[in-house]
């Protein structure tokens, strides 16, 4: 045993509907956690916001609820890592440090119109090659572009350098380093990547595109690597390095330890995203998923990713819980599921806020097809869980096809890999095992590696490696007949969500 007092790392993991911190070890365990629900503000159909003053507060709990849980001090701390909602954009007032509006949520579907303006008659690729993203309500950019139009004279405050822009990234690390007392106002390079601003080569902000867009340079954050030290928190974490940001999808990548080129993850949360590491070059898409940034630690080469992002999946069992009322509780799916031997020949397209990879169709609605009376509520929750595992295999496809690499496994973290049926299915329409780690809690893992890189704590990526462990392996068992019968239903279901939108 040695003498050296173990070393800690916190990790923030800021969530579209849950804040958590988590306290990790030096071999990566989890010590102590805290979490907090923040609200969901629905001001009309397809908007989606948060207080971002409430985000703040939250962090601020459960990092000191995690604390006292470990029974550490922050002097304890080597390290602070973040991890965010990507795309969720705040302005704020750097004088006063208030938001000037409630933060545009990733799902929010408000500058729908505007983005089809911005792309006229170039498109939704306009800014594809240079951002490696379509344009699309999703992405960062057209939400600043919206409030910048829409909130009255904040347009020349926001000129004459009063107004601070950033993702959740940014917002925590400002507040964390000071705030209106000398907060360092930087973004992450995973952050920026989701933002349609940034070139995805010079990885700095793009000129044209902030011109088209109409963003005054004034109000952007610099972009710096995933893993450095930005700067040292004050306030209840006072002292501690804050040594790292990622987006949640890109850190849930690194916790998985997909490094390699070729290797992917697949989160299952509210939405889904399935990134592949596809090494130091940007590989284009022509299937519809996006290129973005996957990490970049220091100076190093950053490394890439295909993303096929997936807006609706546990969402879904949501909806069928609060809205539908069919079950009570999200662990009472799997048993309504598993009680029928299939679908019974019915299939869910959640396209809530449209549909994201591969499709990209603002128009898109969800549809329940394949109804007959024969089917029960029973085939109903098999059809929600079976549209997660669908959706999966339509962006692994697309991944397939832009990249050359076959997927031969497929590594999976979050809330609904708990749901042995689902991953069977997932197993069994990829065709691939489906393989889960022991250390569920990825994002934040992923976040505090990072941090711990930045800090010393780990002396590098094979020590991470090193310390990633199997827990649950699916392998498939559907027959290929049966399989590619169920995807032509899947995609004829697909088909009849576009088209409705006025
Ligand atoms: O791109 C959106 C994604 O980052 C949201 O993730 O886990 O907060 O739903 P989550």
């Amino acid at each position: 045993m040695s003498d050296r007092p173990e070393s800690y790392v916190a990790a923030i993991d800021q969530g579209t509907t849950t804040t958590r911190c988590l306290v990790f070890d030096s071999r990566g365990h989890v010590v102590a956690s805290d979490s907090r629900d923040h609200r969901q503000i629905l001001p009309r159909p397809g908007w989606v916001e948060h207080d971002a003053t409430e985000i703040w507060a939250k962090v601020q709990a459960v990092a000191a609820g995690a604390l006292a849980r470990a029974g550490l001090r922050p002097d304890r701390l080597s390290a602070l890592g973040i991890t965010n909602q990507r795309e969720t954009t705040v302005l704020w007032d750097r004088s006063t440090g208030r938001p000037v509006h409630n933060a545009v949520v990733w799902q929010d579907t408000r500058t729908a119109a505007l983005c089809a303006e911005l792309g006229g008659a170039y498109g939704q690729d306009r800014f594809r090659e240079a951002t490696g993203l379509p344009l699309a309500p999703y992405f960062s950019g057209p939400k600043a572009a919206w409030l910048l139009d829409h909130v009255p004279g904040l347009r020349r405050r926001a000129e004459n350098g009063e107004i601070a822009f950033g993702t959740i990234d940014s917002w925590l690390v400002w507040n964390l380093t000071g705030g209106t007392d000398g907060g360092i106002h930087v973004t992450d390079v995973t952050n920026a990547s989701r933002t349609l601003l940034m070139n995805l080569d010079t990885l700095d902000w793009d000129p044209a595109i902030l011109a088209a867009m109409n963003i005054p340079e004034a109000v952007l954050p610099e972009i710096r690597s995933s893993a450095e030290v930005y700067g040292t928190a004050t306030g209840r974490l006072a002292g501690v390095p804050v040594a790292a940001a990622l987006g949640d999808q890109q850190a849930a990548l690194f916790g998985q330890t997909r490094f390699g080129t070729g290797e992917a993850k697949n989160t299952y949360g509210a939405g889904s995203f399935l990134l592949m590491n596809t090494g130091t070059r940007p590989v284009p898409s022509k299937r519809g998923l996006v290129t973005t940034v996957g990490y970049r630690l220091g100076t190093d080469r950053p490394a890439y990713c295909l993303e096929g992002s997936i807006a609706i999946t546990g969402a879904l069992v949501h909806w069928l819980r609060d809205q539908l009322g069919l079950i009570r509780s999200v662990d009472e799916i799997e048993p309504l599921a598993a009680s029928v031997p299939d679908n019974g020949g019915a299939y869910v397209v959640p396209a809530f806020s449209g549909l994201f990879a591969p499709y990209w169709r603002s128009d898109a609605r969800g549809v329940i097809t394949g109804l007959t009376g024969f089917v029960t509520k029973a085939h109903l929750a098999r059809a929600v869980l079976e549209a997660t595992s669908w959706q999966t295999r339509e962006v692994v496809d697309a991944m397939h096809e832009d990249s050359g690499v076959r997927i031969d496994s497929l590594r999976v973290d979050g809330g609904m890999t708990v749901n042995k049926l689902l991953m069977q299915h997932q197993a069994d329409v990829l065709g691939v095992p489906v393989i889960r780690p022991v250390v569920a809690e990825t994002t934040s893992l992923g976040a505090a590696y990072a941090a711990g890189l930045a800090t010393g704590v780990w002396d590098g990526l094979d020590t991470l490696r090193a310390q990633w462990e199997r827990d649950a392996e699916w392998t498939p068992r559907m027959t290929e007949p049966v399989r590619e019968r169920g995807y032509r239903r899947w995609k004829m279901a697909v088909e009849r969500s576009f088209g409705w939108l006025d």
